[in-house]
């Protein structure tokens, strides 16, 4: 089914797991390329176990399936195939996390991972019109000395890398182990996100704040629980990279419409909506867009906003080059006939 004209309103994708784009069938032909035997029949039985109880349920999923995931051509071909699903959603611009911790696990290098993806990410504007940048995440449920020795191999690399992040089970791994390496990054050039607020209460994205000093938070959904804390989001303008479809399947949230968005929104905190890993959560970008305008009654000044929103918090300010791109962008959100349409 095609999607509805107003969910492909152009946009920048923030949160976005590279790994947590691949589909099934992609899953099984890499499988059948490497030799990598998948406990699963077929896709259909591997769709089956889509079933998660909440984070760590589908990280056990997210981790096991990366096995099929050995060359620079594969991490090239996951890259491209993203790149083109994002473009049909009106995604404009997209910045990627990538765990390469996870892939050195397996024996799979950092120059295998980097290069592949950098290889789809360099033809992207041309291919699919969507601009790009690389976000690597280290795994807060492994020590800081990883963490470190991550940053370390990256060197090499760091070209293809505009910022670091922070992923995986978040509760009970606090983000205060990490500080020094968050020091090191921002002492390379490197922007700082991290995920903070997804499953923890709202320490975790003070922590985020003032421990890494990151200047984004991933997720941040519990941010509402702490007055202070929404007063300290605002008054920095720290952008929020919501992921409305992650929270449900994820059970975060019961159901779509009780997601805290709109009172999010009307808080004053600058939020955008991502699809975080679209090939388990049932939907890409301009899906996520769609659903939250259904389940939510978004009106279109809301949508827009939305879509605005994504390209302010974006890393695209860091040259000319880069500004120039966003106020293009910008001005194609502000052109795009919403009241036109429905649906
Ligand atoms: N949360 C934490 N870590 C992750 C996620 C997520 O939603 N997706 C992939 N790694
Ligand atoms: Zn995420």
């Amino acid at each position: 089914m095609s999607l509805a004209p107003l969910a492909r309103i152009p946009k920048a994708e923030l949160h976005l797991h590279i790994e947590g784009t691949l589909e099934p069938e992609l899953a099984f032909a890499l499988a059948r390329r490497n030799g990598v035997t998948l406990p699963y029949a077929d896709t259909d039985a591997l769709r089956e176990a889509y079933l998660f109880a909440d984070l760590q349920s589908f990280l056990n999923l997210y981790y096991g399936l990366m096995a099929v995931l050995l060359t620079e051509d594969d991490f090239e071909a996951l890259a491209d195939a993203y790149l083109a699903r994002a473009a049909e959603q009106g995604v404009r611009h997209a910045e990627i996390f990538f765990d390469p911790q996870a892939h050195m696990a397996r024996g799979v290098p950092m120059g295998t991972v980097v290069t592949g993806l950098s290889r789809a990410l360099a033809r992207s504007e041309e291919r699919h019109g969507v601009s790009t940048k690389l976000i690597m995440c280290f795994l807060r449920d492994q020590s800081a000395e990883s963490a470190m020795e991550t940053l370390e191999a990256a060197k090499p690399y760091l070209e293809h890398i505009v910022g670091v992040g922070l992923d995986s089970a978040e509760v009970g791994n606090p983000a205060a182990p990490f500080r020094e390496v968050y020091e090191a990054a921002a002492a390379l050039g490197l922007r700082k996100v991290a995920h903070a607020g997804e499953e923890g209460d709202p320490s975790y994205v003070w922590e985020a704040l003032d421990v890494l000093g990151v200047e984004r938070v991933d997720h941040g959904l519990r941010s509402l629980e702490d007055p202070e804390l929404v007063a300290r989001l605002v008054r920095d303008r720290i952008p929020l990279t919501l992921c409305p479809l992650s929270n449900v399947r994820l059970r975060a949230i019961d159901v779509l419409e009780e997601h805290p968005l709109v009172k999010m929104m009307d808080a004053g905190l600058l939020c955008t909506v991502n699809s975080d890993d679209p090939a388990y959560f049932g939907g890409y970008a301009g899906d996520t867009f769609h659903a939250v305008h259904e389940a939510l009654a978004l009106d279109h000044e809301r949508v827009r906003e939305l879509a605005r929103n994504s390209f302010v918090a974006s890393f695209l300010d860091g040259s000319a080059q880069d500004e120039a791109l966003r106020a293009r962008y910008l001005a194609e959100v502000e052109a795009y006939p919403l009241d036109d349409i429905t649906g």
